[in-house]
């Protein structure tokens, strides 16, 4: 099966990504980018969000109960504005065929 193509974007930096199915997205963007990812993929650190636009919200899984606990604790992020975003885990996304094209956006700063 042809891999998966995620387009990932942080501050002025714009780079593609092909990842295997499955392929958590955590770990392609650390190819290239600084998502962190302190806990593992562990949901216990939030410093592997980030930030998809609603246009792609259907695509994705829903998140678990836990990491939507998290997601709940994290500050909004003027730059994301949740009317136009989704904020995910990175961690807890994994690379399908219907993400082919993802346009994922990694936040400048995990604070
Ligand atoms: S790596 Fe810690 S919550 Fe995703």
């Amino acid at each position: 099966m042809k891999d998966i193509l995620i387009r990932f974007i942080q501050d002025n930096k714009k780079w593609d990504a092909y990842g295997k199915v499955g392929r958590v997205l955590m770990g392609l963007a650390n190819e290239k980018g600084e998502v962190f990812g302190y806990c593992g993929g562990q949901l216990a650190c939030t410093t592997c969000r980030v930030y998809i636009h609603k246009k792609y919200e259907a695509l994705l899984e829903p998140p678990s109960e836990i990491e939507l606990d998290t997601l709940c604790e994290l500050p909004n992020n003027m730059k994301f504005p949740e009317r136009d975003y989704v904020k995910r885990m990175s961690c807890q996304l994994k690379c399908e065929p219907k993400l082919h094209g993802l346009t994922v956006h990694i936040p400048s700063t995990i604070c």
